[in-house]
């Protein structure tokens, strides 16, 4: 185990060696923390926005990541895209540390590893034309030969993406939320990322755009052997293409499973109160129906016990002093709950 990792990291990935026979995996995070400084005129405290989170993904699946908002999702994402640095933990990439590099092998080893985030607007320049925009990255990381090399990519990557050529030469504003969210997927893809980050990629897009993104990115698995983390605050998206999930609470998954594990026995009570939320919401997370009445633990003062025991309506007088270990719900389902095998009767209902 790395020394590098803090207690509570070294912990949280020794419980899931244990239980997990999941060493076929593709992307190991172990024990990742990030803890960001909050400054005051008391000092300096840590936001504990990751907070030994332990996941593994075997290739070509898509693991979704779930969970309220502030849970800590954005974070993973932007660590394991190294846009920002871990606090502790370990990140494995195809058998090889993925948080060593940095200066020029990280910049060398960057295309590896590629995000699509929510606001396509934000991530193209109003300027540039589509085709600039996507032909940039491959210049800067020595991808193609010439520039009609690189032009010729870019125009295939468009077709592949569902665009017509006209595009290249379009600019941004001259597009559709959905056909520059398609824009930025291929901008990713043609570097040939072995993996493709999405945080909310679809949440900005009317029904019908999103389910077309959706679809394009299961085609474009299914054609590359893409391996993804989809992160997404709305159920139905995960459920709809995901292969496993992680539910996300404070900054630590508290279950992890195959996605019809997930839903059909659900082990965990806040992931028992986000199905019994979307079935009755059809949509965003309203789980004030579901879970006692209670504050979501703040990131700068995380309790000593279970994160979710002050909303937990199964919360014994052991949970808000014990911190619960990840422990085995069934076969590659682990869920870190103290009692979940003594409230598991429970079915979510929608009303
Ligand atoms: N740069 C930062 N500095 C300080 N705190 C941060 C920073 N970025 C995130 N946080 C804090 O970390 C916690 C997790 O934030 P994060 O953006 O990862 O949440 P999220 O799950 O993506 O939420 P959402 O669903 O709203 O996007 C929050 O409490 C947030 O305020
Ligand atoms: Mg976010």
């Amino acid at each position: 185990m790395n020394a590098r990792l803090p207690a509570i990291a070294r912990r949280a990935a020794a419980e899931y060696e244990d239980l997990s026979q999941a060493d076929a995996s593709f992307l190991s995070v172990d024990g990742l923390c990030k803890y960001y400084a909050a400054r005051s005129f008391r000092g300096t405290r840590p936001i504990k926005s990751l907070d030994g989170v332990t996941l593994r993904i075997p290739k070509g699946e898509i693991m979704g990541i779930v969970g309220e908002s502030g849970c800590g999702k954005s974070t993973l994402a932007k660590v394991i895209t190294r846009l920002t640095s871990a606090t502790a933990g370990q990140v494995t990439l195809d058998g090889r540390d993925w948080l060593a590099p940095r200066g020029e092998a990280l910049r060398r080893r960057r295309p590896e590893v590629q995000l699509v985030f929510q606001d396509p607007y934000g991530a193209l320049d109003p300027r540039m034309t589509i085709g600039t925009a996507m032909a940039a990255p491959l210049a800067a990381h020595g991808i193609g030969t010439t520039s009609e090399d690189r032009r010729a990519r870019v125009l295939a990557m468009l077709a592949e993406v569902g665009l017509d050529a006209s595009f290249h030469d379009r600019l941004p504003a001259q597009c559709s939320g959905g056909q520059l969210q398609r824009v930025v997927i291929g901008r990713a893809l043609l570097l040939e990322p072995q993996l493709l980050v999405c945080d909310e990629p679809t949440s900005a897009l009317d029904a019908s755009m999103r389910t077309q993104i959706l679809n394009l990115l299961m085609d474009l698995r299914a054609k590359r052997g893409l391996t993804m983390l989809m992160i997404s605050h709305d159920l139905r998206v995960v459920r709809y293409m995901c292969d496993r999930i992680a539910v996300m609470y404070a900054g630590k998954v508290v279950e992890l499973a195959r996605r019809d594990h997930l839903f059909d026995h659900p082990a965990h009570p806040y992931t028992r109160a986000l199905i019994a939320s979307a079935l009755l919401e059809r949509g965003g997370i309203d789980l004030t129906r579901h879970l006692r009445e209670g504050e979501v633990p703040s990131p700068l003062n995380m309790p000593e016990g279970c994160r979710f025991a002050s909303r937990c309506p199964y919360a014994q007088d052991d949970c808000t002093r014990l911190e619960p270990a990840l422990k085995q719900a069934g076969s590659d389902h682990f869920v870190r709950c103290r009692h979940w095998n003594t409230h598991a009767a429970y079915v979510p209902q929608g009303d």
